[in-house]
Parts: structure tokens; sequence; C-alpha cells
């Protein structure tokens, strides 16, 4: 908060901010994956008028209709109301919605490399496709993920290509909304970060988030190069955390302790807090794998070792594999034929976005073993598909779990928490269950005479916020 009020006064803009209506912009945001699309609709319920761009066209059409082509909580409610109350169009026309922008957000998918780096084709396109309409002032404002310093090259990338008269200014704005509660999370967002060297470009965002004034999230005003490094820290630091607590939850099976009271323990530190200390099968989705490569390849070419992060990184990778040993121990080292239930694809709940989830590794190995494979996931179905067209699909947990030889649980829907064990027990063929994400309760399972394993020996279902539970 202080960084907050000291960047204010220092710029000047206090007085500018008391009791001003603020200007609602005009804004466009490129790209329409989970960042463009949430900030766009959230931008636009906010007041401003917003075109959102994407090149493939069938996207387009879907959202133009209020049709969201991925699964998240709230955003076709929030894109339909948009659309109909006129603040939110969809478009292929790049050029007429730059230059009409006076904010343009650049929310691209920035992909990993093969050798791990951050692909920066799509937003340098995007740079490209801007330099043409660079009459007036301009704020370009980078949502996507990218390397630390990205910002500073657009800059002299746009310097070189336009009249040094005409003003711009390229600010860094990183995302930290989850999948599965973004649109929360970008309306109540903990902090705002803006990267920028401009009064100018700071006083525009601070119009473009002028809601959050009332909300207290505090403003964070920098230059480009820290606001771009805060959002690798944040990740890198998150997915540290979880890969900790995956150890810990390895040595607490081995000594016998209990890592939900543990982590409970732990958690009361305000200096740790609970959050991101659950146990499971490793973290997966489209941003820590991806951020953690990223930032490991750009350390590297700066010959800085990121011992920490690399660490965090191995272990993570491991982890799948921690899952499958306690499956051989308990089907006595030969899981060829075996029935194999895999509860839960998606690489977190609430989501069906499989990518880089744990998953994946878990039913690889799983084929490379001859084991037969059916899977159930409430919502993610369809999209692992992609990445296993021949694989079993099963429309109930029910009908996944039937004669198996055991069921693994990878995802946290509650779903698999409100299953019926006992009915499960006569329909199985080994009474074996492996729940990575520990939301089983394991009195339940023992009285009935499951042979069970979790993670980290813990006793209490940790889908629930912990301290809840034990409070
Ligand atoms: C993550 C960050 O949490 C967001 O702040 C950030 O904006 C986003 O990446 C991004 O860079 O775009 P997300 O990938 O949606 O968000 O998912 P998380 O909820 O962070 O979960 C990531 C993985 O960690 C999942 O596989 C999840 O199951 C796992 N996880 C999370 C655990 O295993 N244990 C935990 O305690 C928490």
């Amino acid at each position: 908060m202080k960084i907050t009020i000291k960047a204010l006064v220092l710029f000047g803009l206090v007085a500018d901010l008391i009791g001003s209506p603020m200007p609602l912009k005009r804004v466009t945001v490129v790209g329409t994956g989970y960042v463009g699309l949430v900030a766009g609709a959230c931008f636009s319920s906010l007041g401003h008028c917003v075109q959102c761009i994407d090149n493939d066209s069938e996207k387009i059409d879907l959202l133009r209709r209020g049709v969201i082509p991925f699964f998240e909580a709230g955003l076709e409610g929030l894109v339909q109301k948009n659309i109909q109350e006129g603040r939110l169009s969809f478009t292929m026309d790049i050029d007429n919605a730059i230059e009409t922008a006076e904010v343009i957000v650049i929310a691209v998918s920035t992909p990993m490399s093969d050798d791990g780096q951050a692909d920066l084709t799509s937003v340098l396109d995007v740079v490209q496709r801007i330099l043409p309409h660079l009459h007036n002032y301009k704020v370009i404002c980078i949502k996507s993920t990218v390397p630390i310093g990205t910002a500073d090259m657009i800059k002299r990338i746009i310097r070189e290509h336009v009249d040094s008269s005409i003003s711009f200014d390229v600010v860094s704005n990183p995302e930290f909304l989850k999948e599965g509660v973004a649109i929360k999370d970008f309306m109540c967002p903990n902090r705002i970060v803006i990267g920028a060297d401009s009064e100018r470009a700071f006083k525009v965002m601070q119009e473009l988030y002028f809601h959050f004034y009332d909300t207290h999230a505090p403003f964070v005003y920098t230059d480009n190069t820290t606001a771009e490094t805060i959002k690798y820290a944040a990740n890198a630091f998150l997915a540290s955390k979880i890969s900790f607590v995956n150890e810990f939850s390895k040595l607490c099976e081995i000594l016998g302790a209990d890592i939900s009271v543990v982590a409970y323990g732990m958690g009361l530190d305000e200096r740790i807090g609970h959050h991101f200390l659950k146990p499971g099968p490793g973290f997966g989705g489209s941003c820590f794998p991806k951020d953690m490569q990223a930032l490991l390849w750009q350390a590297k070419q700066a010959h800085i070792e990121l011992q920490v992060v690399e660490a965090a990184w191995q272990a993570n990778q491991e982890q799948p594999m921690h899952i499958i040993s306690k499956l051989i121990h308990f089907l006595d080292n030969d899981l060829r034929n075996k029935n194999i239930a895999i509860l839960g694809l998606a690489f977190k709940a609430y989501t069906d976005d499989v990518r880089c989830s744990p998953a994946i590794a878990i039913i690889k190995h799983l084929k490379n073993e001859k084991a037969v494979i059916k899977a159930y996931d409430p919502c993610a179905m369809i999209t692992m598909k992609k990445n296993f067209p021949d694989l079993v699909y099963s429309s109930t947990a029910y009908e996944a779990i039937q004669d198996a030889d055991a069921i693994i649980i990878l995802t946290e829907w509650p779903e698999f928490e409100g299953l019926d064990f006992k009915k499960i027990k006569e329909i199985v063929r080994q009474p074996i269950i492996i729940d990575a994400r520990n939301v089983l309760n394991t009195d339940v399972l023992k009285k009935l005479g499951f042979r069970y394993s979790n993670m980290g020996n813990a006793h209490i279902p940790m889908n629930i916020e912990i301290a809840t539970y034990i409070d």
C-alpha cells in the first residue's frame, strides 16, 4: 500500500483521483483465451467499451453468439450480458479495432518452445499490426506473461518504426487470475501491478482500473521490467510452495506424520499462510509449467542459477511417479491387464483444461505398463480425448469403477467425495484406492475395508479449507 501512495504522490495524481469521475476507455483486447476473454468481459462490465479480437473465425462466431469455447464458471453470462448491453463486441477486423482503441491489451498466448523459452511470435505479430495505427497516443498494455525485458524490447521496436513526434506507452500489467475462479480473481484482485515509465501511462491505467480504488486493492506502480518479474516470481514461488508440501507429504508417509495437520500448523504462521499447501499429483495447467521453464531458460541466459526454482520443477516432474509407485506397491509390481479407474483428468477442479495435467503423465505410464484404463471426469473428457483418443471414457464415476483393480483420484472434484463407497466396494474387483488429492474420508474407507493410500497420511479431507475444518 505504501508503494501505491508514494507512487501517486510522486506522479501528482492524488488530486486528479479524488472526486473526479473517471472517463471510460475504448479498449481493444487482442487474444480471446482465458486471460483475454476474462479481461475483456470484466473491463466491459466496469463500463468500458471493449472489442475483443482473435484470428480464429470459428471462435469469433461462437463468441458473437455469446458461446464460450472453454469452461469457466460465470464467464458465459458475463459475456452475454455485456454484448446485450452494447459494451462488448468481437471482431476479426484487427485494423479497425486497433485504430479506434485508446488502450490495446495484448493477451495472446506465449507458448513454451522446445528449449523451454517463451515463444513471443504472437505478441510480436500483434505489435507489427499496431505500428501503422500509431498516429495518436495509445497505451499498449501487455497482459500476456512475457519474458522479463519484453516491454522494453517492444518500445524499441515501435520507436524504430514510428515518427519521433508520435507518443505511445507500453505498459506491463500482468494478470494473476486462476482458471475456475477467473472472474472473481479479476474483480477482487489481491493487487494490480502496473509497470510503465510515464505519468501519462499510469494515469490511463488508473482510469482503466478506476473501479478498484473503492475496493482497496493495492496498486503497485513500477517500471516494466519489475512488473514482468513480479509475475514470474509469484508463479515460481507458488509452484515451489506446492513442490515443498509434496516433498513433506512424502516424508509424512514414511515417518508417520499427518500432512493435513502439518500444513494447518505451519499455515497458521501468518508469514506462511494456508494457501497452496495441498499435496497432490503435481502442479499442471497452462501457466506454472510453462512459466517455470521460461524463467529457468531466461536465468540460464543471464548466467544465474535459480536453484530453488529448478529443484521445485524437478520435484514436480517426479511427482506423478510417486502416485504410480503407490499403485505398483498395491498391485504387487504388476500393472499388466489390471483395470485402473482414473477419476479426474483436469489439472485441477472447476476447469476442463488438461494442459500439463498430471493425469497425462500417469496415463502414459499406465499405458506403457499395459494396464487397462477407464477414465472419468465431470468436465474434461472432451479435452482429454485430444491427447488420448483411444482411452475408454466412462459417463459416470461408477461406470469407470466397475470391475476396477484400483481407483486413482487425480482431480479434487467435489463429486468424488460424495461417492457411495459401500456400493463401490461391491462393484470393484479389488478394493484399492489411491487418493492423490486427499478428498476422501479415510475413516469411512478404513471401516469399509478398502486398502487405500492418500498423500502424506492426511486424516482430514484437504479439499475443504483446512483452517475451517479444524476450527
Ligand atoms: C496460476 C496462478 O495461481 C495464477 O495466479 C496465475 O495468474 C496463473 O497461474 C497464470 O499465470 O495465468 P492456474 O494455472 O489457473 O493459476 O492454477 P492454480 O490454481 O494456481 O493451480 C496450478 C496447479 O497447482 C494445479 O495443478 C493445482 O492442482 C496445483 N495445486 C495448487 C496443488 O497441487 N496444491 C495447491 O495447494 C494448490
